[in-house]
């Protein structure tokens, strides 16, 4: 089965192609996959407007839009053309077309939509109408089980877009920690398509922190990979050789900041008041951009370090103890801020210390932030579950919920 994704809910015009098989099948390509279910992403294009935004310091949804409708064709069709697939063939080709209905900003969605019900109507083919957030969650379905660190490309290890095996054996129950520009949540997989969310932020997503704390600091858009950026300067700039600071040794930091809710009896989130924290922070010593701050002064660097350390604290706490209540046989991390190298590391290193037994999983970094990847797999388990939608009543719903 053929799946086209498409994905415009926010600044990122994005289209993937998947193909996935049933039980029975017996190779793909060299590789034989028995009786289990496959699924291989066949082409992951993703259009970012980041540059264009940058000058707004966020994302300006009129701008979004118009930049959507320019860009999506040329996008699907060079997802067509990456799997192979012919235009004029398309229609025989594609058994489903998979489409973010919701959550995120409407004049964005709209543009996928639209243009899913079009490729619908001329191809004659069913579309499946998915949410934003459950496309996160199945981003840990594109990634091996690997370490973190082959994501990064240092480790010379860059994992390719096409022909990637997707995972299958995902078991459940699993918790996920959902956490992006637009929400952080934590969320109870039963088994496909089942979530219960049991935890969520009460304000701020995660990413808006990031992204809050960064414009604070005056550093740029979007804050989560500054804040990263300047984090990592902090502790390694501390030790003369960087290889004993990555073994994880801290220096003492000059500033401390909360971490909100951490010791609630619930698995929700605030991030605002870190925000506030921080602001008062800012107000009583200027940040310099001076790596250990200065005489008496406090850097940037370090600013961003205890704010993503006070973040990634109480996200791990949360996690693990949701993990330990419900006895979970995996754990996984989901959305944009999932990007974040510390929180990578650190929630890792602490699941398998705490949770040996179980498994966690993370997607490799190009599938953290909007794609249309993982949409396409979310997809091709909805086509499973025979979940189409008529293409005359797929609609957006810029506030959908998991369900
Ligand atoms: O999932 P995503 O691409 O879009 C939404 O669905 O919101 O997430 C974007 C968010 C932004 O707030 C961005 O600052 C954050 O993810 N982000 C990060 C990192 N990379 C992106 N946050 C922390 N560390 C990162 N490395
Ligand atoms: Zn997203």
């Amino acid at each position: 089965m053929i799946i086209l994704g498409i994905e415009t809910s926010c600044d990122e015009t994005a289209a993937a192609i998947v193909d996935g098989g049933s039980a029975g099948t017996q190779n793909v390509g060299t590789q034989n996959v028995g009786t289990q279910n496959f699924v291989f992403l066949r082409s992951n294009v993703v259009s970012s407007q980041i540059e264009i935004h940058k000058k707004y310091g966020g994302v300006v949804p009129e701008v979004a839009a118009r930049e959507h409708v320019l860009n999506i064709l040329p996008v699907v069709n060079e997802a067509l053309e990456k799997a192979g697939i012919k235009r004029e063939n398309a229609g025989k080709k594609i058994n489903a077309i998979a489409v973010t209905i919701g959550p995120g900003l409407i004049t964005s969605l709209i543009v996928g939509v639209e243009t899913a019900k079009v490729l619908s109507y001329v191809w004659n083919v069913p579309v499946i109408g998915v949410n934003h957030i459950e496309g996160h969650i199945y981003a840990n379905f594109i990634s091996a089980n690997s370490p973190p660190e082959a994501d990064q490309p240092w480790a010379g290890k860059q994992i390719q877009n096409t022909k990637y095996k997707i995972q299958n054996n995902i078991k459940f129950p699993a918790v996920v920690l959902t956490v992006s520009g637009g929400h952080t949540m934590l969320v109870l997989m039963k088994g496909h398509g089942k979530y219960k969310i049991i935890g969520e932020t009460r304000d701020d997503a995660a990413g808006e922190a990031f992204d809050k704390a960064a414009k604070l600091l005056g550093i740029g858009y979007p804050g989560g990979p500054e804040i990263a950026a300047e984090a990592a300067k902090f502790s390694i700039s501390n030790f003369p050789r960087p290889r004993t600071a990555q073994r994880g040794r801290q220096f003492p930091n000059k500033i401390r900041l909360p971490r909100p809710m951490i010791y609630s009896k619930d698995y929700d989130f605030s991030f605002s008041g870190l925000k506030t924290a921080l602001l008062y922070e800012i107000k009583k010593s200027p940040p310099t951009p001076l790596i250990k701050g200065g005489a008496g002064g406090i850097g940037i660097p370090e600013y961003c370090h205890e704010f993503q350390q006070a973040v990634i604290d109480v996200l791990i706490h949360k996690t693990v103890k949701a993990a330990e209540k419900y006895g979970v046989k995996t754990v996984m991390l989901a959305g944009g801020v999932a990007a974040n190298f510390e929180l990578r590391k650190q929630m890792e290193k602490t699941i398998r210390t705490l949770i040996p037994n179980s498994q966690f999983l993370i997607p490799a970094l190009q599938y953290t932030t909007d794609n249309a990847a993982m949409v396409a797999v979310a997809g091709y388990y909805k086509a499973l579950r025979k979940e189409f939608t008529p293409w005359r009543k797929l609609k957006v719903d810029a506030n959908l919920e998991l369900k």
